[in-house]
């Protein structure tokens, strides 16, 4: 049920209601410092143990433990289900909660799709019917196999051939403008494509979008693509999507080539998780559209001057993009090959190789940036640091980012001015020391507590990581929250409980967020975060170092 309101408008909703204002409707309610209290409305009770922090839009009754946000308290008290909790509020809130929409409400693409679609058929049947096309391709070394899968057709010379095919329906003459597919000029109408091999250009649903057309020989254009239509973004489009969908699932990474025959020739000799952007440098959609559907993605770039500019391009793109989790590599192909003509000589193991050792976006980036910098002297060192800051601050807050600064401080050998300051420093009982821990909960349990309890902590890019991968009890909802928090540092503590409502780790998440820490009033958390990572960090550590002397043996938990 709670999966039909979208998250984004039970987050809103709660942001704009006020628990202190809904309990205090219901119960009465006294002001005791920055909190409220009342007598419990869930036990008997004569002194009050029910307490509302409004800081952090939860209530939490001491005597029996009942506790939650804003849907939790409606629920319980005016006994109703989760949807009617949404409705009180949302009326309370004058919002009204969004439907589900099948489609967007904009305008209905599908005549246009299907116009595509004809045509492409009536494309695929010309190849067919044309030596020239047939010879053309076969000489490009493309197998009918191959040639069948990406649906290339043939636009046969002429300037009418669309034209006369669909005169006199008038929708589907406007249909033709519309997709771009005839030229309207000076009072003359053609037919854009003639003459070409026809790639058709699918959306990642399969639906036709547009075509791009290669001139059988020599000749200027080489390439046309469709022009920007209605649906038709070449800032959005990748060529090859949708079809490295049809031939593998799933994918570890994707990679992104310059031209549509090199899709189609890496798709030939194995390599089916190509794509290509249509003659443009990865936009940040095409990255976020990439991310979507891979975690890693491999930048492949002919080995010109045009494909270094369009590498830094797509660095700089990428850059905010790149959350923990999601990897980046440039692969330089040598000069004068493209993907085409490199795999047609070294065949597919040796470039799938170089794929797979493609340099990291950060070396490609640490390097760039050195070119013409002289690193030994104090003067170069500095213009070095100055000219990648900027680029390191555009990484979102995260361990790359936080990696990728102490590589320049070690690099230089100096400490750079860090988004997060230096390290809290201390002496006995210091801030973060094990000491404060609370008895009875451990590292990962203390830690999730804080991030509950506080979830503004979870910006903080100094936190430890590293534990993450480990089999450490409570490891994976802690990086959850972590990831959470991070995303959105100003979520509140009630919308955070809002998240695990109905999951696995609904009761730890309600039995933590409610916990005493026991600390004092004004308590550095952010440093007791920090050093309860840090001792998970290490306990991963002393794990990993044990089952390497154990020679492989699983990590015993102690
Ligand atoms: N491109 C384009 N318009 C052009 C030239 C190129 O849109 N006039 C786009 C096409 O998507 C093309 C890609 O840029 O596939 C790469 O162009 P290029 O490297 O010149 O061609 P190749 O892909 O090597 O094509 P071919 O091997 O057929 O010569
Ligand atoms: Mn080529």
């Amino acid at each position: 049920m709670a999966g039909r309101i979208p998250r984004q408008f039970i987050d809103t909703l709660i942001e704009r209601s006020d628990i202190v204002e809904i309990v205090g409707t219901r119960v009465p309610l006294k002001k005791a410092g920055k909190e409220y209290t009342a007598c419990c409305p869930f036990h008997d009770e004569k002194t009050p143990s029910f307490t509302i922090s409004q800081a952090k839009q939860f209530y939490h009754c001491f005597g029996c433990g009942a506790h939650g946000n804003a849907v939790d308290f409606l629920m319980e008290y005016d006994r109703v289900g989760f949807i009617d909790a949404i409705e009180i509020l949302s009326s309370l809130a004058g919002l009204e909660i969004p439907h589900e929409q099948f489609n967007h409400g904009g305008p209905d693409h599908r005549p246009l799709h299907q116009l595509l679609k004809t045509i492409g058929d009536w494309y695929r049947a010309q190849l067919r019917q044309s030596p020239t096309a047939i010879a053309y391709l076969k000489q490009r070394g493309l197998s009918g196999e191959i040639s069948a899968r990406f649906g290339l057709g043939h636009a046969p010379p002429g300037w009418d051939n669309l034209l006369r095919r669909f005169s006199g329906d008038e929708r589907k003459l406007q249909a033709l403008r519309d997709t771009g597919m005839i030229v309207e000029a000076e009072g003359k109408r053609y037919d854009r494509f003639r003459e070409r091999i026809m790639f058709p250009i699918r959306d990642p649903r399969g639906r036709l979008i547009g075509f791009g057309g290669r001139l059988l020989g020599d000749g200027k254009p080489k390439y046309l693509n469709s022009p920007e239509t209605p649906l038709f973004h070449k800032g959005r489009a990748l060529y090859g999507l949708y079809e490295a969908h049809q031939a593998l699932r799933h994918f570890d990474r994707l990679l992104v080539v310059e031209g549509y025959m090199d899709v189609v020739s890496l798709a030939q000799f194995g390599i089916d998780y190509a794509v290509a952007t249509l003659g443009t440098a990865a936009t940040p959609q095409h990255i976020e559209l990439l991310f979507r559907h891979a975690p890693a993605i491999c930048f492949c770039f002919d080995g010109d001057s045009a494909g270094r500019d369009a590498a830094w391009k797509a660095l700089n793109n990428l850059l905010p993009l790149l959350k923990d989790g999601k990897e980046a590599r440039f692969l330089f192909l040598p000069e004068g090959e493209d993907p085409d003509t490199l795999i047609r000589q070294e065949g597919r193991d040796a470039f799938e190789a170089r794929v797979i050792s493609a340099q990291p976006l950060s070396d490609y980036l640490f390097e760039h940036c050195a070119i013409g910098m002289d690193l030994h002297s104090a003067d170069g060192q500095v213009r070095y640091a100055e000219q990648l800051r900027p680029l390191l601050d555009k990484l979102p807050a995260g361990l790359l980012r936080q990696m990728l600064y102490k590589r320049l401080d070690d690099l230089l050998g100096i400490q750079t001015p860090h988004p997060a300051g230096p390290r809290a420093q201390g002496t006995a009982r210091r801030p973060g020391s094990r000491q404060n821990q609370p008895q009875g909960l451990n590292a990962t349990r203390f830690a999730v507590a804080l991030l509950l309890q506080n979830p503004r902590l979870g910006a903080d890019p100094e936190l430890a990581t590293d534990w993450a991968d480990s089999d450490i009890p409570g490891a994976n909802l802690l990086l959850e929250l972590l990831e959470q928090t991070r995303e959105q540092p100003d979520i509140s503590v009630a919308q955070l409980l809002e998240r695990y409502r109905d999951t696995a780790s609904e009761k730890t998440v309600r039995k933590l967020v409610a916990i005493p820490l026991g600390l004092p009033e004004n308590a550095d958390i952010a440093a007791e975060l920090r050093g309860a990572l840090q001792r998970l960090s290490d306990k991963a550590r002393k794990a990993r170092l044990r089952m390497r002397i154990r020679g492989g043996q699983a990590i015993r938990r102690e």
